[in-house]
């Protein structure tokens, strides 16, 4: 199987990063990680990229610049996939278009439900009994576009917001990289 090339967005702790690098050394994974760009200098994550001998870019400026050179390196490297994955910067809509349906994002809820940011505060500040998160195709709007694939989690009494992020990052960790199998059919 030839596989695809993926680029990975990132601008923190990079666990999600961390896990679907691990994934694509299997030979049957659909895509290779080929390149990761942070938009942080000081994003954790970046030290996976290190460990894993991935190449990496650090694009710590405004969002025009960031987008303009982000663009001719997605392209000069002929990447096939790009995976947002805990990625803080909103793309504009002109980015988008030019990688239309090539663009996916993890967001920890099960959307539509709790766009945005503070997501645990708010699934628990709403009594909700279960949780998770989604992997979706990003459109123009925020935390939009089409569902590619969906894992709950229960949230028990007492839980707190800290501890209810835990356990829906474990289920990040598989919706990630069973969502690109699934973009590609193989799951
Ligand atoms: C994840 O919880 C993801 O759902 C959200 O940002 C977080 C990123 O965590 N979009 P990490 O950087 O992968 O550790």
């Amino acid at each position: 199987m030839v596989k695809k090339k993926a680029c990975i967005f990132i601008s923190g702790s990079g666990t999600n990063l961390r896990s679907i690098i691990k994934n694509s050394r299997d030979y049957n994974f659909p895509v290779n990680i080929n390149l990761i760009i942070s938009n942080k200098k000081s994003a954790k994550g970046i030290s996976f990229a290190k460990k894993f001998s991935i190449p990496h870019i650090i694009l710590d400026v405004k969002k025009e610049k960031f987008e303009k050179i982000a663009i001719k390196e997605l392209i000069e490297r002929k990447i096939n996939l790009v995976c947002l994955a805990g990625f803080m910067k909103v793309l504009s809509k002109n980015f988008i278009r030019n990688f239309k349906g090539k663009i996916i994002n993890i967001h920890p809820s099960l959307l539509p439900k709790y766009k945005g940011l503070n997501t645990f505060k708010r699934v628990m500040q709403a009594g909700e009994k279960i949780t998770g998160c989604t992997v979706h195709f990003v459109d123009e709007k925020l935390d939009n576009g089409k569902i590619i694939l969906k894992k709950r989690v229960l949230v028990n009494k007492n839980e707190t917001p800290e501890n209810l992020k835990k356990k829906v990052q474990l289920e990040e960790y598989k919706a990630y990289s069973i969502a690109i199998r699934k973009i590609y059919n193989l799951s």
